[in-house]
């Protein structure tokens, strides 16, 4: 293994970057915080790998050779999430823990990849506005403070419209990790908001009924971006599964 340093790691969703964990980019428990962005996204944005959740997935490993970490407790947000369960399909030796925070196990739906190509349509002819115009409403909870909003905002609008178009490919023909669950043999921390009006709760409960003595916290008044929307709840949930893990 490339490296003997642990951390943890926290991959943000879509079509964000890291400025999701602006209060999570602390040290927890006197481990490192490594938080890197996605190839397309932020300070990457014009950084290309092939569309899939795999490249995301290698482009994090790599990350974390260069790092000098060998193994890391792998917390994903949403998109970032796939990543994580990705992760912890190829590189199993590489993840101490996992935190699965607003995502889900199912594949898109027929529907949904129905969706991502006109996403991938709307983009591609008039740029990031009309993205950020959908998405910020779906990704918080109602009545969200104006900060909140604001710089959701500008997280979608620092991204790059080929990086965009690749996520949405990857996340559209991510695979089925349902089957995967039963697999995972490491510690578990599942997190979703009440409100999330992305992903439901019902997804997040059952990857946590999925794994092994996993744990789920539902975080009221959270929609999906629950480390920016609730920063203190989260942090304190992700404190305690540390705590459990010494
Ligand atoms: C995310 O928040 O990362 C994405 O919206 C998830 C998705 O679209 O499947």
């Amino acid at each position: 293994m490339p490296g003997q340093e642990t951390a943890i790691l926290l991959v943000h969703g879509f079509p964000l970057g890291r400025q999701l964990w602006k209060f999570q980019d602390t040290s927890f428990d006197g481990s490192r915080t490594l938080i890197p962005e996605l190839p397309g996204f932020g300070s990457r944005k014009s950084a290309k790998v092939p569309p899939s959740i795999e490249s995301y997935s290698r482009d994090i490993i790599a990350q974390l050779d260069a790092s000098g970490v060998g193994r890391a407790v792998v917390c994903g947000l949403s998109m970032g999430g796939y990543v994580a369960l990705d992760i912890f399909r190829r590189f199993p030796d590489r993840v101490l823990a996992l935190g699965l925070i607003s995502t889900r196990a199912e594949p898109d739906t027929a529907d949904g990849r129905q969706a991502r190509d006109d996403m991938i349509a709307t983009v591609n002819q008039r740029g990031l506005a009309p993205l950020a115009d959908s998405m910020v409403p779906r990704l918080l909870a109602e009545h969200s403070p104006d900060d909140v909003v604001t710089a959701t905002k500008a997280m979608i609008l620092d991204a790059s419209v080929p990086g965009v178009v690749t996520a949405l490919q990857a996340m559209r023909d991510r695979v089925d990790s349902r089957p995967l669950l039963p697999q995972i043999n490491v510690p578990t921390f599942v997190v979703a908001g009440a409100d999330d009006r992305l992903i439901p709760v019902s997804s997040s409960q059952r990857i946590a009924d999925g794994i092994r003595g996993a744990t789920l916290a539902i975080i009221p008044g959270a929609g999906h971006l629950v480390p920016l929307e609730r920063s203190v709840e989260f942090n304190r949930e992700l404190r305690r599964f540390l705590a459990g893990l010494k």
